[in-house]
């Protein structure tokens, strides 16, 4: 059933809010904890439908998950050996569940099948196919994509070179050289996310990093934590871009996830002219958090250009800063992001579509876009391509429209933010 969301445009956006657990985060913690010896704890553990599948499928392998009154989740592991599981495991609509179990059940014994829903089913798996058939797994696709098929088995380390900066295909390579004998290295042209370099650690393994590689030693053990889930930026992202939309705003979002290799967008914004301020940082199990406050420039935002490294690191964060384009002054232009093509959805198909339908001037690219400045977007029905991204980006430019907007899909909100509709209203005065 697809739900439709009706947004009213708003005057400002003023309050504090503390955010649901970082997903990329809760996805490591959640399947490490799974794959660990003992029982850990997490509080503040994302709420998303994806990760929900991620500790789903591990449940299915052997581990134990049991949500406390407060909120957290307790997580009991198999202590390196996963149960083989005859059903077929399924990750919903999570690029990262199926990419990274895929890497913790290549060198375990046994057969597994992954599979995932109609969007899930039309992205590409190559990537992952590729490294772990170099460390002998035995894979099968359909012309590249899932149900995905592993004949598990014992692995030989490898040195492999990422095609594309991808933290979902380092991190299947890491966790399957967790489980394998001797160094097995990632090298990285643009360095993504460390969370699972960092989880890894706090989890006990050692893994060694340079500038441009991670190499882990095995097979090492994993043992259980106990951890506090930073805020999502990601998910942060829709609430600072739209609080960057109205002088006189000012939002405060507390205990958020500051991981450098995810921060880019504080610059982008800062470059956009928004004034943010970062307090309280401290640093949790190796993952830096803070307090962010942001407040919109009187004079309106300017101009930024994103390409290169810094699309890889903004990528989830593009559909909304495309989104919030046409209210800068001088436009904002995306190269070197084809990534976005291959996310939940074609994510520059559908920007560009949608911000056409709310009566913007925009050029599409292969690997980007163009969204000029200093135009006047109206209220219309929005085609979110059930993709969580795209429903929530279009609500933020929608705050700024002029008449009402039909958010079409809504509830794909919930993949990594259920709450997302409830908060907006909390911080938009109207
Ligand atoms: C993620 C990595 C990114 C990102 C996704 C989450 C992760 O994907 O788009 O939302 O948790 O590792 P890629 O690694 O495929 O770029």
């Amino acid at each position: 059933m697809t739900e439709e969301r009706l947004i009213r445009p708003a005057k400002n956006v003023y309050g504090s809010l503390r955010l649901p657990g970082d997903k990329s985060i809760s996805h490591r913690y959640g399947m490490l904890g799974a794959f660990a010896e003992g029982t850990s704890r997490f509080s503040n553990f994302s709420t998303g439908a994806d990760c929900a599948s991620t500790l789903k499928c591990m449940e299915a392998l052997g581990a134990q998950v049991r949500w406390l009154e407060d909120g957290s989740v307790e997580v009991t592991g198999v202590g390196g050996r996963v149960t083989p599981c005859s059903a077929p495991l399924d990750c919903g609509n999570s690029g990262s569940t199926m990419r990274m179990i895929a890497g913790l059940l290549a060198p375990q014994e046994g057969r597994f099948t992954l599979l995932g829903d109609e969007s899930l089913s039309r992205r590409p798996m190559e990537r992952i196919r590729k490294p772990l058939e170099a460390m002998g797994a035995r894979l099968t696709l359909t012309e590249g994509h899932a149900p995905l098929k592993i004949e598990g088995g014992a692995l030989k380390a490898i040195d492999y070179t990422t095609p594309v900066p991808s933290a979902q295909v380092k991190t299947c390579i890491l966790l399957a050289g967790l489980q394998t004998a001797g160094v097995t290295t990632v090298r990285e042209a643009v360095r993504t996310r460390d969370h699972s370099e960092l989880a890894l650690r706090a989890f006990g393994a050692q893994v060694e990093r340079t500038v441009d590689s991670i190499s882990i030693c095995g097979p090492q053990k994993l043992h259980a934590i106990d951890a506090a889930v930073p805020g999502d930026l990601s998910s942060a992202a829709f609430f600072l871009c739209a609080a960057a939309l109205f002088p006189g705003s000012n939002l405060v979002l507390d205990a958020l996830g500051m991981n450098p290799t995810r921060a880019a967008l504080l610059d982008v914004l800062t470059t956009l002219g928004a004034r943010v301020a970062v307090l309280n940082l401290e640093e949790k199990n190796a993952e830096l958090v803070g307090t962010v406050q942001v407040t919109a420039p009187a004079e309106g935002l300017g101009t930024a250009e994103i390409s290169g490294a810094l699309a890889a690191q903004l990528i989830d964060e593009l559909p909304v800063l495309a989104a919030i384009g046409p209210f800068t002054s001088g436009g904002i232009r995306i190269r070197d992001a084809k990534e976005l093509r291959v996310k939940e959805s074609d994510r520059i198909a559908l920007v560009v579509k949608n911000l056409r339908a709310m009566g913007a001037e925009v050029a599409e690219f292969e690997d980007g876009l163009d969204v000029p400045g200093g135009q006047k977007l109206h209220g219309a029905t929005i085609d979110s391509g059930g993709d969580h991204r795209i429903a929530m980006a279009f609500s933020v430019a929608a705050l700024r429209a002029e008449g009402e907007t039909v958010i079409q899909g809504a509830e794909s909100a919930a993949i990594s933010f259920p709450k997302f509709f409830n908060l907006l209203d909390l911080v938009a005065e109207r």
